[in-house]
């Protein structure tokens, strides 16, 4: 397996590999890997000839008052772990290699970005559809890989992808979560042991939310409600938002009868955690 900083080198690796007719599998990550981001690339390592990971710490996807600066990072770390699970090229680029001083394009989407995280986060999905889209121009996978960890960005991915007529297929992932049920993330590390004990509320609330449509309740406002009252249960949580929308075109919806995503933001202390469960039918 081989690091290498610039979008050059990773031309010239995957012109290689195409000249064998080899087939390639991205996995976007913004680095700090941990098993969730690990059962992407192993899921793309099954899938592909080769796997290129990604490991990039996204700048303009971040809010001026968020954790860019504090955002974990560990290169040495993240390249045993995609070693170990088979992956063969990792891009590490510098934000320069990415980003010209005078970069002024963009790729935005209205509509699915406005609502969820995207209420808090105006300018995050415009910042994360235009790093992909660049990954995808510079590595030119056959097949790339997203958790449904972050539910939202893998819809907008999809659609990007669908209205852009970009060549290539997006595989969707399950969130893989802790023995407790704290969903995998990066920013867990921000949590105290008192914060990463209270996490659990968001797991918790969307459990019992989940087993309520399962066990036959229709009306999402219901739904919604059982979810909030255990989240907000807990003294530590503060929540972003509870929202029950169509998992087609996440918009709100009335009834959970349909293909649904259930997801939550929850703030425990300073660190906003996000979870959810899709029902697809
Ligand atoms: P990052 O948060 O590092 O996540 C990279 C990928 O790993 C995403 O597709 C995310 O959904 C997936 N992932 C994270 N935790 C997971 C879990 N517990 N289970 C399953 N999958 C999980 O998402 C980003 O980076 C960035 O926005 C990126 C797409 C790389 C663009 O900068």
């Amino acid at each position: 397996m081989t690091i290498v900083k610039t979008i050059e080198e990773v031309r010239a690796q995957v012109k290689a590999w195409r000249a064998e007719g080899l087939t390639v599998g991205l996995v976007p990550t913004m680095g700090y890997l941990h098993e969730g981001h690990q059962s992407l690339i192993a899921r793309s390592v099954a899938e592909n000839d080769r796997t290129v990971v990604s490991d990039f710490v996204n700048p303009i996807q971040f809010g001026p008052s968020e954790d860019l600066a504090t955002y974990p990072r560990d290169i040495d770390r993240d390249a045993a772990l995609c070693e170990q699970t088979g992956a063969d090229l990792i891009f590490h680029p510098e934000a320069e290699e990415m980003y010209a001083p005078d970069f002024c394009t963009y790729v935005d989407m209205d509509h699915l970005t406005k609502g969820l995280c995207g209420k808090t986060r105006p300018t995050h999905f415009r910042g994360v559809c235009t790093v992909v889209s660049k990954l995808f121009h510079i590595v030119q996978p056959d097949r790339a890989y997203f958790g449904q960890k972050d539910a939202q960005q893998l819809a907008v991915i999809r659609r990007m992808v669908r209205d852009l007529n970009m060549p290539l297929d997006i595989v969707g992932c399950p969130i893989i979560r802790e023995a407790d049920g704290l969903a995998k993330s990066s920013r867990n590390t921000y949590l105290s042991a008192a914060e990463r004990q209270a996490a659990l509320c968001l797991s918790r609330g969307l459990n019992k939310g989940r087993a309520a449509v399962e066990a036959g309740e229709t009306d999402a406002a219901k739904v919604k409600a059982m979810i909030t009252a255990e989240i907000e249960a807990e003294p530590l949580s503060r929540i972003d938002y509870v929202e029950i929308v169509d998992w087609n075109n996440l918009e709100p919806v009335d009834s959970t009868a349909g293909s649904i995503l259930a997801a939550v933001a929850v703030y425990i202390g300073k660190t906003r955690l996000i979870d959810n469960f899709i029902i697809e039918r």
